[in-house]
């Protein structure tokens, strides 16, 4: 089934939605053979997905306003440029199923259990960043485990890995990003986050308006072998690990971040710290597995913070739905930030905590 949220999207490369709310909303009923339909979990090394990687990419900076005077830069890859390795992968597709990907050719949201939106970046997700800037010195205390669900462009977690590779923590750090496809993960999650590191380390001059050629030069970046082991010499040198996991979520899921172990399983040494997802609550049928996903991968002194809109119109999710949940579950629930754009559908973060 595919759909089409009803916010005005901007144009390619510029996709974070406006959140306009038109009536009429189109409900998508899941029929009762989709959850053996969603794509089964799977872990992915650094190194993997490393080897899938273009040669060279595009990007644009995506630049969100925190104070009047103060603007928070993120890199990312410019979707036209996954559009096009897309194309021209299209007469090899790879054995993970590129196929599916013609969603990403046209103007669906998302198709429900094949392509679950992550190419493009989601409004709530710079919410989601601008409250992490608040928060820093909360976060980069406590932190050691980081994970983000539903991550596809990954903006929260790529401003997490700038301010720890520009700020010199020598704390040891595990972040896992998770996404429903594996390609969101290949296309745009590992590209921003080698952005994010050239951005952090000044090693994106095309950054400087006065070193692009034109206004309508777009920058790019050759991902040569001594980039990429630039990128992993520093990360290991701040002795930051990065893990990847694509698929639905699931019991398996949960079994795979922790190890292998039975589910369900709370092991310590495993549980997340920080755990953060942005509009990953817009279809009522999977909001309970993403809470279960919560319940076994937030430590008990952890933070999840879940950055969503009040409402999806025409899929049914909501922040209610999901605070009713888990208040069954006696977690606690805060709302940190509220935003509005004129008479468009609110939006929120949350924390979540377990005690
Ligand atoms: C609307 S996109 C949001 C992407 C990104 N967090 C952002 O805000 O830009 C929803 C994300 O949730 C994830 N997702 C949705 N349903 C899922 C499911 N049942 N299992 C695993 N991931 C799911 C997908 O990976 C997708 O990237």
């Amino acid at each position: 089934m595919s759909f089409k949220f009803n916010f005005d999207l901007e144009a390619d490369g510029d996709d974070l939605e406006t959140g306009g709310v038109e009536p009429s909303p189109i409900v998508p009923v899941e029929d009762a053979s989709s959850a053996s339909s969603r794509v089964p979990a799977q872990l992915h090394s650094l190194d993997e997905l490393i080897s899938k990687l273009p040669p060279h990419i595009a990007f644009s900076s995506l630049a969100i306003p925190l104070t009047p005077s103060k603007t928070i830069t993120i890199p990312r890859r410019e979707l036209f440029d996954v559009k096009m390795q897309l194309m021209a992968e299209d007469n090899n597709p790879s054995a993970d199923g590129s196929e599916n990907f013609s969603a990403a050719f046209t103007d669906e949201d998302i198709r429900t259990n094949t392509y679950e939106g992550g190419l493009k970046s989601w409004e709530c997700s710079s919410d989601l960043v601008k409250q992490l800037a608040s928060d820093s010195d909360d976060w980069k205390n406590s932190s050691g485990r980081i994970i983000e669900l539903g991550c596809g462009t990954a903006l929260p977690s790529c401003y997490i890995l700038q301010m720890l590779l520009s700020s010199q923590t020598n704390r040891s750090i595990h972040l896992t990003l998770t996404d429903y496809n594996i390609d969101v993960l290949r296309l745009v999650t590992l590209p921003n986050l080698i952005l994010a590191y050239l951005y952090a380390t000044n090693n994106l001059p095309s950054l400087d308006p006065s070193v692009i050629d034109g206004p309508e030069e777009t920058p790019e970046i050759e991902l040569t072998p001594a980039v990429i082991s630039s990128f992993l010499s520093t990360l290991q040198g701040q002795n930051i690990t990065i893990s990847f996991l694509s698929g639905s979520w699931s019991p398996v899921t949960i079994s795979l971040i922790h190890g292998g172990l039975e589910y369900p399983s709370t092991a310590d040494e495993t549980m997340y710290s920080l755990l953060l997802a942005s509009e990953t609550i817009y279809s009522p049928s999977s909001i309970p597995a993403f809470i279960d996903m919560i319940e076994h991968t937030l430590a008990n002194t952890g933070k999840g913070y879940i950055a969503a809109k009040d409402v999806y119109f025409g899929v049914g999710g909501s922040v209610k739905d999901f605070v009713d949940l888990i208040e069954t579950k006696s977690w606690k629930w805060e709302v940190v930030r509220e935003e509005k754009r004129g008479v468009g559908v609110g939006r929120v973060v949350g924390v979540v905590s377990k005690s």
